[in-house]
């Protein structure tokens, strides 16, 4: 039965898995992948974080076997997040030489050489307001940029002392990844690379998030650092500004309403691209999934192939630890 129009056969390569997978444009794999880990004090902690299912903030002890679990999945790498013991108006833990992350990076570097730490830079987890910097007080609460630049450079180069192989900052202060740069360079750092949260949106999705890490600001929010999401132009200069300061890796951050902000990036830069597939998407692949309403694993899976075929060249993701299995199996 004609149509009167030559019907072009798309299908015949779908026919079967074997072909599908001949013409597959994009692939994951396990080395595109970091998983984030929260770190926190005491002794036998392993505490599932509500909001982030099957995610747990872990003591030191029982951190260091889970990393050699995620080494064994063959996971490359790590980024690490630090609950304080204490919190106060400077974000002094953050730089605190012997603090959680800080310890945390050694013991990791100890027992699991081969795992590629990456630490997280921000003052966030560590303010008693939980901003990202110095607040004026006085001046109405603004987060103050250039004093903030030295707190960070600090905390980036406490996490290098210790062993860390790469540092984030998450911070969105302006001239910051210049600032790490030079202290990293001036205590001979300067091998030490800056993956740079570049286009960070103030963004709903990082909700789980400071739920686990006990950062929700104690007053306003953050949109005055981080960026406002209908923006992509801003997000290209923002790129622009971080490597001409040195960052080697740029980062979209969140990933899944970004996918067009991190394939401009990918196409007009010639550096590494990550994406962060953060707390918020994740968690709601998690509760859709536990109510049976989608299957988590295929969800996931094609989110995570989605930021991979928009142009990131790594996915910073909680599913990470499943992906890991997933790929084992097939
Ligand atoms: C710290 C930081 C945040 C995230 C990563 N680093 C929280 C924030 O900016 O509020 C979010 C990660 C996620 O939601 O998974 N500044």
């Amino acid at each position: 039965m004609g149509t009167g129009f030559p019907v072009v056969r798309m299908r015949r390569l779908r026919r079967s898995e074997p072909l599908r997978r001949m013409v597959r444009e994009t692939h994951l794999a396990i080395e595109d992948f970091i998983y984030p880990l929260f770190v926190t004090h005491g002794h036998g902690v392993k505490e599932e974080i509500g909001s982030l299912p099957d995610n747990f903030r872990w003591s030191l002890d029982m951190l260091v076997p889970e990393v050699q679990e995620l080494a064994r999945r063959q996971i490359p790498a790590v980024l690490l997040f630090g609950i304080p013991a204490h919190k106060d108006e400077m974000g002094s833990g953050a730089y605190d030489r012997h603090g959680i992350v800080q310890e945390a990076v050694r013991a990791i570097k100890q027992a699991v050489p081969e795992m590629v730490v990456v630490t997280d830079v921000c003052l966030c987890e560590y303010t008693d307001h939980g901003h990202c910097g110095i607040v004026d007080v006085k001046g109405g609460g603004d987060v103050l940029n250039d004093p903030t630049l030295e707190l960070l450079a600090s905390t980036a180069l406490s996490h290098a002392e210790a062993g860390a192989n790469m540092v984030a900052p998450s911070d969105m202060m302006d001239g910051r990844v210049a600032a790490i740069r030079r202290a990293l360079d001036a205590e001979g750092y300067s091998h030490l690379p800056i993956m740079a949260y570049s286009a960070k949106y103030a963004s709903a999705f990082y909700g789980p998030f400071r739920e686990a890490a006990g950062s929700v600001p104690q007053f306003g929010d953050r949109k005055g650092y981080q960026m406002d999401p209908p923006n992509v132009r801003e997000a290209l200069r923002e790129v622009e500004l971080d490597i001409a300061e040195g960052a080697d890796i740029v980062m979209v951050k969140p990933a899944l309403a970004y996918l067009d902000v991190i394939s401009k990036v990918k196409e007009t830069f010639r550096r590494p691209v990550a994406a962060y597939n953060v707390s918020g998407e994740y968690s709601m692949v998690q509760a859709a999934a536990r109510n049976g309403w989608i299957d988590g694993r295929r969800v996931a899976l094609e989110i995570l192939t989605g930021i991979k075929r928009a142009g990131a060249d790594i996915i910073i993701s909680y599913h990470a630890k499943d992906v890991a299995g997933w790929l084992l199996e097939g």
